[in-house]
């Protein structure tokens, strides 16, 4: 299963990919705008132990974000539990070398539309920090609606932060 988006490639993860990876994971400002079970500092390990968990997903809900030959991030989709199975938080980063391209823009289209096509999903939301701007920007450019905002929600880097609750809905018939 691969997604082209044209600027980048989504596809499932491969063990190959761990030492490519670092490279762009291995950084306080991706880190800091994500959730802490992303580490900091990030090694080998740690890209080992994540592809390990994804690999063998069925769908696959995780995809590399692969810009020529490289791997130069992450996508993916949590579907949630219960009666809240028909809706998926969409989460994502890619490394720096990469940013203001339209590569993000490109991969959450991609990734939206496989979930409401391929996936029984009506729903994707993402919790952007209230101070990311270029995810909220990327959100937007991908047609998500703000829905709200959730004060002192979250805690990074010892800080209380507001998010952002952000969806896309799948379009009627
Ligand atoms: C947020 C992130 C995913 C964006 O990826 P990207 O590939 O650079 O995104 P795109 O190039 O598709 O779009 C970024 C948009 O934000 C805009 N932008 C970037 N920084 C901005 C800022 N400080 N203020 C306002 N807009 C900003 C860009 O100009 C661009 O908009 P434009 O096309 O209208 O010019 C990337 O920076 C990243 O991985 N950051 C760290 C992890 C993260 O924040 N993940 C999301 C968690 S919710």
């Amino acid at each position: 299963m691969e997604l082209q988006c044209g600027v980048c490639l989504l596809r499932p993860w491969r063990e190959s990919d761990a030492t490519g990876i670092v490279r762009h994971a291995n950084d306080r400002d991706v880190w800091l705008n994500l959730r802490d079970r992303f580490p900091h500092p990030y090694g080998t390990a740690d890209a080992h132990a994540y592809i390990r968990s994804v690999v063998s997903q069925s769908p696959p809900l995780s995809f590399a974000i692969v810009v020529g030959d490289d791997p130069a991030g992450g996508i993916g989709l949590r579907p949630g539990t219960d009666i809240e199975r028909c809706s998926a938080e969409i989460g994502y980063w890619v490394g720096r070398t990469y940013w203001g391209r339209g590569i993000m823009t490109a991969a959450v289209r991609a990734v939206t539309t496989y979930a409401f096509k391929s996936l029984d999903l009506v729903r994707v939301f993402a919790l952007p920090f209230t101070d990311n701007a270029a995810s909220v920007r990327v959100l937007e450019k991908a047609g998500y609606m703000r829905e709200g905002r959730l004060r002192s929600s979250a805690i990074k880097a010892g800080q209380v932060r507001d998010q952002y609750l952000y969806a896309a809905v799948r379009p009627g018939p």
